[in-house]
C-alpha cells in the first residue's frame, strides 16, 4: 500500500511581528494575529467569496445581429417573446458611458448631468444593486471627460452593498483581458493611482501588486460565445474550455464573470444552457471527492502553541477562510504535513487564504511522498 503525504510550505511577507500582551500559558486565548493592510471592505468580501457572476449581453444588438449599436436603432426591435426577469436574483449592472444615441454627448458637463441622472434612477428603483461595472467606452472624436469621481460617489451614496468595477477599481479592477485569464499569481492589492481608466497596464492590472495601498481584486470577464451579444450562427465553449477558464480566474483569487447572452426570444439558449450544466456537473465532481477529508494533519508550529486548537493545522480541512491555520510569530519557514492515511490519485489541490486578514501568501510549495512498503514497481 502506498501512503500518500503532503508537504506544504508557506512562503510568507508582512507577518505581523508586533505581539499581544499575556502571558504564555494563562486561560486568555491568542488573539488572531494582525491584518496585513489593505484589508477587503465588507461589500468587497462577499463579492469575492462569491467566486462567479453571470454577464448578461442583452438589448438592440441581440436583435439586430450585431456587437456594436449605433444608438439611432428603433426601439421597438426590442421585442423578446419569452423573457422572464423574474429569477435573476442579485443585481449587477452595466450603464455604458458612450451613449452614441444622447445628443449632449460631447459636453463634458451637460453628459456627465445626464449619465449621473440615468445612474441615480437604476440605483433608486431597482432594489439591491450588487455590482456597476464600468469601463471608460469613449466615442472617437468626442474631447469630453468622465467625471469618475462624481459618478463613484454617487453609485456608493445609494447602494451600500455595492462593487464598483472599472481599469481602475476603485472595488474591483479589469484583469486586462476578454479571456478570463488572470496572472499567475494575482494579488488583490493595488494602487488605485497606477492606473487610469482607459489606461491600464496590461501586467499590472493581470498581476496587482504586492505591495499595493488599496485592496481592489480582480474581476475576469468573457464570454460564452465569440462576441458579447448573442447571434445565432455562433456556438459557445464548451465545459472543459469554461473549466480551464475556472482555474485561471477562480482559482487564482478573482471573480470570474462569465458572459452568457439571452437570445431574441430573451432566453439562454438550449447550447448554453447545456455548457452550463456540464461546467457546473464537471465541478461538483472534482471538488465533491476531498480525498484530504479524513487526513490527519500537522504543522511545525502553531499560533498560541501546538495544542492551541483556534488556529490549529486541521482547520484548514474546513470549507469556511474563517477556520484557518496559523504559524507562530516571528518564524521564517515552517511546514504543513497531511497524511491521507491511504494511496489516492489526484490532480487537483485547492489552497485558500483567509483574505478577510489581508493577502500575504507570495507562494506555496506542494510536495508529494510517495513510502511504497510493497515489492511493487
Ligand atoms: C504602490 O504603492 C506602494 C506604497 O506607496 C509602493 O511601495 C509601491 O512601490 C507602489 N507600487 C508601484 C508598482 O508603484
Ligand atoms: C473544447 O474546445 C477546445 C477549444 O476549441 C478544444 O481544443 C477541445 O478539444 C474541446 N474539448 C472537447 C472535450 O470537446
Ligand atoms: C432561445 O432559447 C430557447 C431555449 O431556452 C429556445 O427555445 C428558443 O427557440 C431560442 N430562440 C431563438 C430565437 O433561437
Ligand atoms: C472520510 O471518512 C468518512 C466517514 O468515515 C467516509 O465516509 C469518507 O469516505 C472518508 N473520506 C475519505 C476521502 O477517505
Amino acid at each position: 500500500m502506498a501512503t500518500i503525504l503532503l508537504l506544504l510550505l508557506g512562503l510568507l511577507v508582512g507577518l505581523p511581528l508586533l505581539r499581544a500582551h499575556g502571558v504564555t500559558g494563562s486561560a486568555a486565548p491568542t488573539p488572531p494575529p494582525l491584518p496585513v493592510l489593505p484589508v477587503p471592505s465588507y461589500a468587497q468580501l462577499q463579492w469575492q467569496l462569491s467566486e462567479m457572476a453571470l454577464f448578461l449581453h442583452f438589448g438592440p444588438n441581440t436583435f439586430t445581429d450585431s456587437e456594436w449599436g449605433s444608438g439611432r436603432t428603433d426601439p421597438a426591435v426590442f421585442a423578446p417573446s419569452a423573457l422572464d426577469a423574474g429569477p435573476i436574483i442579485g443585481l449587477g449592472l452595466y450603464l455604458s458611458p458612450w451613449d452614441r444615441h444622447e445628443p449632449v454627448y460631447g459636453d463634458t458637463v451637460a453628459y456627465n448631468e445626464h449619465y449621473l441622472g440615468q445612474m441615480t434612477e437604476l440605483l433608486t428603483r431597482y432594489g439591491d444593486v450588487e455590482e456597476v461595472w464600468l469601463d471608460g467606452a469613449k466615442g472617437e472624436g468626442k474631447d469630453m471627460d468622465y467625471m469618475f469621481d462624481a459618478w463613484f460617489a454617487l453609485i456608493h451614496q445609494l447602494q451600500q452593498r455595492v462593487v464598483i468595477f472599472s481599469d481602475a477599481g476603485p472595488d474591483t479592477r479589469w484583469v486586462g483581458d476578454e479571456a478570463g485569464v488572470a496572472g499567475y499569481t494575482c494579488w488583490s492589492p493595488f494602487n488605485k493611482s497606477t492606473v487610469t481608466i482607459g489606461h491600464i497596464i496590461p501586467e499590472y492590472s493581470r498581476c496587482g501588486d504586492p505591495f499595493g495601498q488599496d485592496w481592489v481584486p480582480a474581476e475576469c470577464d468573457v464570454s460564452i460565445r465569440p462576441g458579447w451579444f448573442w447571434h445565432a450562427s455562433e456556438k459557445p465553449k464548451n465545459a472543459t474550455t469554461l473549466l480551464d477558464i475556472y482555474y485561471k480566474s477562480v482559482g487564482r483569487n478573482c471573480l470570474l464573470i462569465l458572459n452568457v447572452p439571452p437570445n431574441s426570444s430573451g432566453l439562454i439558449s438550449t447550447e448554453d444552457m447545456q455548457v452550463l450544466q456540464e461546467f457546473t456537473e464537471i465541478r461538483q465532481t472534482i471538488f465533491s471527492q476531498n480525498f484530504a477529508a479524513n487526513a490527519t494533519v500537522t504543522a511545525s508550529t502553531v499560533r498560541g502553541g501546538l495544542g492551541n486548537q483556534q488556529f490549529a493545522p486541521s482547520n484548514v480541512l474546513q470549507e469556511s477562510i474563517y477556520s484557518y491555520w496559523a504559524p507562530e510569530e516571528g518564524q521564517s519557514s515552517w511546514e504543513m504535513l497531511f497524511d491521507l492515511g491511504q494511496s489516492a490519485s489526484f490532480n487537483v489541490i485547492q489552497l485558500q487564504e483567509p483574505i478577510q486578514m489581508g493577502q500575504r501568501v507570495i507562494k506555496f510549495r506542494v510536495e508529494i511522498w510517495w513510502m511504497n512498503s510493497g515489492n511493487n514497481c
